[in-house]
């Protein structure tokens, strides 16, 4: 039997269908129209818009039209640190890089270790600080602008966002969560609050600039129930509702599932060493026939196969290149082992040059952290 689909911020189960996600969660899906709308100032599209790989949006006209305007909009995106950075989180991060250049906007970056620490029963305060240390560094390391980008931890920045999350929490009752986010009777109360502390930073430059700033919010899709909430709320205290654009989820090695950090053999996280990408690539799952004869005849499925996916998803940006790479899949003209060292080569390389952005990284980090 089928698993039953469930995606939230805290659980991602089953085969994804995105079509009825998008039914379901009432986003819009990113049209060719909208494509040629944003390379009218981009110039080129990111492959990660070309492969639909950001698949949805909400008012991503409304965000154009007013950049049209001159009204320019800022970036907000963020990190639950429960654990070591891994390759999916980098999706909707390398993409929101890219925005911040095209765009020349600025980016709030929350770090949510209050989250990390009331829904996570076995992380205490001090693992969720180290872990958010230790993923700041990957977050600076993919290059962001420190002029223009803003990182803050929720129990850091306190000062700034109890003030804003109450005045959040009095538009949210627990009907609407216990709704949205499955709440049970012994959910501890941390939990209930917490989404009002990630609806603030939608409305930080705004609060800054002392004017309305539209905004707008890369994320992959599990946290889009989050910004329902904030987008009701929002207009009732005078600011913009976000604009939000959605992400597929990076696949984990031996299913297509979501990349999770709740299956560490299944991932590969940003500070593995050669040795462990090898052997975690090497039992990826490729689908391929039982036997070489047998794979040779019918050739492989590529929309199965990790090897593939990672290729598609992060490692090779040339669409050209994909093609060629999931043909010889489908025509059996690759086999697992050689595929799946070819990846792995590849991965080794990405991540080698991203450890040393990463030790650079150490020397940088009150470059970005935003204080009270
Ligand atoms: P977190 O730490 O679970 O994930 C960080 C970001 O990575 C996305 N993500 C993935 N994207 C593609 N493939 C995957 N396998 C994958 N796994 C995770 C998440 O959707 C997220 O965008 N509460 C949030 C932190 C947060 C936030 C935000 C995220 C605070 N404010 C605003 C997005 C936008 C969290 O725990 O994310």
């Amino acid at each position: 039997m089928k698993e039953e689909m469930i995606v939230t911020p805290w659980e991602v189960k089953g085969e994804i269908d995105y079509n009825k996600l998008i039914e379901e969660f009432g986003i819009k899906a990113i049209d060719e129209a909208l494509l040629n709308r944003i390379k009218k100032h981009t110039k080129d599209l990111h492959y990660m818009l070309r492969r639909k790989i950001f698949f949805a949006h909400r008012d991503m006209n409304w965000i154009l039209d007013e950049y049209e305007k001159g009204n320019k909009f800022f970036l907000y995106t963020g990190r639950g640190p429960s654990g070591k950075t891994h390759l999916g989180h980098l999706i909707p991060w390398l993409f929101t890089k890219w925005l911040q250049d095209k765009f020349g906007a600025k980016l709030y970056f929350q770090i949510t270790d209050d989250e990390k620490f009331l829904f996570k029963e076995k992380l205490s305060l001090e693992d969720v600080k180290n872990y958010a240390y230790d993923n700041i560094l990957d977050i600076i390391a993919l290059g962001f602008d420190p002029k223009k980008t803003f990182i803050f931890s929720d129990t850091e920045y306190a000062k700034t966002l109890y003030k804003e999350a109450i005045r959040v929490a009095k538009h949210v009752t627990y009907s609407t969560t216990k709704a949205v986010f499955g709440f049970k009777n012994d959910s501890n109360i941390g939990q209930i609050f917490f989404t009002s502390m990630q609806a603030v930073p939608a409305f930080l430059e705004s609060l800054k600039a002392g004017k309305n700033v539209p905004c707008l919010i890369p994320l992959a899709v599990d946290q889009d129930p989050h910004f329902r909430i904030a987008r009701d709320v929002m207009p009732k205290l005078g600011y913009y509702k976000p604009a939000v654009i959605h992400s597929k989820f990076f696949p984990g090695l031996s299913t297509v599932q979501k990349m999770s950090s709740s299956q560490p053999f299944d991932t590969i996280f940003t500070t593995d060493t050669p040795d462990e990408i090898e052997t975690k690539v090497m039992r990826a799952f490729t689908g391929q026939q039982a036997t070489k004869e047998l794979q040779k005849r019918l050739g492989g499925n590529p929309d199965i196969c990790a090897i593939c996916q990672y290729y598609y998803f992060l490692f090779e940006p040339d669409d050209k290149k994909v093609e060629e790479i999931f043909e010889k899949e489908k025509k059996g003209k690759i086999l697992a082992g050689e595929h799946k060292k070819d990846l792995a080569e590849r991965v080794v390389k990405f991540l080698e040059e991203h450890h040393k952005k990463r030790e650079k990284a150490r020397d940088m980090v009150e470059k970005f952290i935003l204080r009270d």
